[in-house]
């Protein structure tokens, strides 16, 4: 696999990234799902989304890039390369947002693969490969659960049949917003499922404080820990609040408790690399003087040691059917994704271009999951990582400059250009 383009296409190709652009697509997305204090509210599917997929089609359709999307939303802008029978390098992230998001993940990755199709074009550089920019449906799973949605059928992990049944909070079933999504995007036409992929390199904004910390500007990322998500269900039954003793009573909400204070102290890590997260819970009828009928919550464990993790699930369906009674549990797994290696050969090169262009960097882990880790199991993969503010993401506040929005896209330009060729 050749990965490093010559330096003279390197060097105009980052001459030809375009830090205002870069920077002003940032701001026009977030008007999209735009909620208080510079924050993003885009679920996937949702209108918003919808939108955002229609700007960024816009932006593409001028140079004459292809734009297709599959049988689950993902949308696919290409350059077309010489040799049409080629397999795509390909590009992207995802569009979708967590409920209090910020302006950046995920979209950044979509917009800097844009910036690095717009730079070879004003490079005039033709790649013999096709390059592809990716919007993966539903990466973050917060409105259809699980994430990783439409890189997962891509591959063939799984098959949108599988999601049928999937409703969100409101009750809109995904396969509904899909259709929706689908109908609402102004394609080419459709693209197959499990197209091969030559390579795929993904960049984000790192979510963590590392690179911050260590004054570095470019992360090459060498892996992916291991993530599980679970949905637990406590069933028990409304009853009045100020009738019912509570010996009688079959209160959801309790019992959820007691399954989370077992919970606790089984996914307690003295190290601190385990990471448990219970960010979810719902509890239905939700009323003061009502007892909960029911109480849902989220399990989202990660760890980079598949041992690790393997061995603190198998406790839960355990602990929370010992906690549960009088009321019942039911544990369901939604997403297990092991730990990731990415491909060494284009790890190296995201290290040798970003320093060969000047920028500080250093090899990372990742502790957030990505499409990238889908993708890894499929074709060769990577992500360049970009500096995050304190390391905040998930939060409105998440920020990252132009100037390093504008480095990574100049890295990845050159990791695509010389992957395609
Ligand atoms: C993706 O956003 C994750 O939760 O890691
Ligand atoms: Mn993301
Ligand atoms: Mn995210």
């Amino acid at each position: 696999m050749r990965t490093i383009p010559q330096k003279d296409a390197r060097n105009r190709l980052a001459a030809f990234i375009n830090e205002d652009r870069l920077w002003s697509r940032h701001l026009k997305m977030a008007e999209f799902g735009s909620i208080p204090k510079n924050g993003v509210n885009r679920q996937a599917l949702s209108n918003a989304d919808i939108a955002a997929r229609e700007t960024l089609i816009s932006w593409a359709k001028p140079h004459g890039f292809g734009v297709t999307q599959d049988k689950i939303g993902n949308l696919f802008i290409r350059r077309f390369g010489k040799d049409a029978k080629a397999s795509p390098v390909m590009t992207g992230s995802h569009m979708d947002s967590q409920p209090c998001g910020g302006r950046f993940d995920g979209i950044y990755g979509v917009l800097a693969g844009l910036e690095a199709l717009e730079a070879l074009e004003g490079a005039g550089i033709r790649t013999s490969r096709p390059i592809d920019v990716v919007a993966w449906t539903n990466e973050e799973g917060s409105r259809f659960d699980p994430g990783c949605m439409g890189s997962m059928v891509y591959t063939g992990v799984a098959e949108v049949a599988d999601f049928e049944s999937t409703k969100d909070a409101e009750g809109i079933l995904f396969s509904d917003a899909l259709a929706k999504t689908l109908k609402a995007t102004s394609v080419d036409g459709e693209r197959p499922l499990t197209e091969p992929v030559s390579a795929y390199i993904e960049t984000h904004i790192e979510q963590g404080p590392i690179l911050e910390n260590t004054g570095n500007i470019i992360g090459a990322v060498n892996g992916i820990q291991g993530s599980r998500r679970f949905s637990i269900e406590i069933t028990g039954e409304s009853a009045h609040a100020g009738t019912t003793p509570i010996a009688l009573r079959r209160d959801a909400l309790q019992s959820a408790l007691r399954c989370l204070t077992s919970l606790n102290k089984v996914m307690k890590d003295p190290d601190d690399i385990l990471r448990y997260t219970v960010g979810k819970l719902v509890i239905t009828p939700n009323s003061p003087n009502a007892v909960a009928s029911s109480a849902k919550f989220s399990i989202d464990l990660r760890h980079p040691n598949e041992n690790v993790l393997q061995e603190k699930c198998e406790q839960i369906s355990e602990i929370c059917n010992k906690a549960a009674p009088p009321c019942d549990a039911k544990v369901s797994q939604t997403f297990d994704k092991k730990p990731t290696t990415f491909t060494p050969e284009i790890v190296a090169a995201i290290e040798q271009i970003a320093s060969d262009l000047g920028y500080p960097n250093t090899i990372l882990p990742s502790g957030a999951f990505h499409d990238a880790g889908i993708m890894a199991s499929y074709c060769p993969s990577a992500m360049i990582f970009v500096p995050c503010a304190g390391g905040i993401s998930h939060n409105e506040a998440e920020y990252a400059s132009a100037s390093d929005l504008a480095a990574g896209a100049k890295v990845l330009a050159a990791c695509l250009s010389g992957l395609a060729e």
